[in-house]
């Protein structure tokens, strides 16, 4: 049986000026809030292609957004797939202008509400961000040539002094930072697994997504403190889930369907929660069906 979650959004499409004052307002279901990253958590979400991880992931970060203001959202999007609603002005920092220029060859799609998106060639990138409850900034590029620079300022991030305030970072596509040409291969430069580390006692969580099990640091997977699994074809993945502590792995059946394990403080794996997140007919008409 499905628990079925909604990401209830009273929107009419015929009044679009509505539209984005209804996205701000969008109303998660307490059964949705329950399985969002909490703050500190470092958050798995696999499955194979197209098994529904992105669109999870972004709801996500809407979730925390709605739920947790307060929190410096940080999202990492190497492939790239999520537009980001405005961009920095250059004299006024604080100030934002629409950015939706910038995606004017993209397919269409959803955009990210009330994001950021990061100059990451900037002097200063991440000055004048975060001043706005529940702004969400937004590192993108599919370049491999800018992905150094990105887990650079990801570092910085991670390592900056915040103090009384929550930090998430997303990667919607972890695994482009593992390749054996990028730069966190070298554990000192893998901010990824310094957040898994410490984040916890600072108030740093992540969410990483990825096609596949394999191929992720072992010492990241062993840290994860709640994993969503979508459909996934490899046993040889299932063989490290089970090797992670989740004794009763079985990729889930059915479209969009996942199934969501908790690790207790104590290393406790909980039983999971199979369910299938019932997402707004005017989203999903944003997306690319194929
Ligand atoms: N919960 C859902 N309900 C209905 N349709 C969905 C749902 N989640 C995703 N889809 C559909 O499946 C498509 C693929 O979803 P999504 O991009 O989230 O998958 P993915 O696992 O991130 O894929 P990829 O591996 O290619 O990045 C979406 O464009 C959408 O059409
Ligand atoms: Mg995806």
């Amino acid at each position: 049986m499905f628990c079925r979650l909604a990401c209830v959004i009273l929107l009419s499409r015929k009044r679009p000026n509505m539209r984005n004052w209804l996205l701000r307002q969008a109303i998660v279901t307490e059964q949705f809030r329950d399985l969002i990253a909490k703050p500190g958590e470092r958050h798995l979400v696999f499955g194979g292609t197209r098994a529904g991880k992105s669109s999870w992931i972004d709801w996500e970060m809407r979730a925390i957004q709605d739920e947790r203001p307060d929190c410096m959202q940080l999202l990492i999007d190497s492939k790239p797939r999520f537009r980001a609603e405005k961009e920095r002005m250059l004299l006024n920092v604080r100030a934002r202008r629409n950015c939706q220029w910038r995606y004017q060859h993209w397919q269409k799609g959803p955009i990210l509400p009330n994001s950021v998106l990061v100059d990451i060639w900037a002097d200063h990138p991440f000055r004048g961000l975060w001043h706005d409850p529940g702004e969400i900034a937004v590192m993108q590029s599919g370049d491999s040539g800018d992905w150094k620079r990105m887990l650079e300022l990801l570092m910085f991030f991670a390592r900056a002094q915040v103090t009384g305030r929550e930090r998430h970072i997303t990667a919607d596509e972890v695994l482009d930072f593992y390749g054996r040409t990028t730069w966190s291969l070298s554990n000192k430069n893998d901010v990824f697994y310094l957040v898994a580390r410490s984040g916890g006692e600072r108030a740093i969580g992540e969410t990483l997504g990825s096609q596949r099990v394999k191929g992720l640091p072992i010492l990241i997977r062993n840290m994860f403190s709640r994993i969503t699994l979508f459909h996934l074809t490899e046993n040889s993945d299932m063989a490290y889930l089970r090797d992670n502590g989740i004794d009763d792995v079985k990729s889930p059946d059915g479209d969009y369907v996942f199934r969501q394990w908790v690790k207790q403080p104590g290393g406790l794996v909980s039983q999971p929660v199979t369910g299938k997140l019932a997402l707004p007919e005017w989203y999903l008409n944003q997306l690319a069906s194929t």
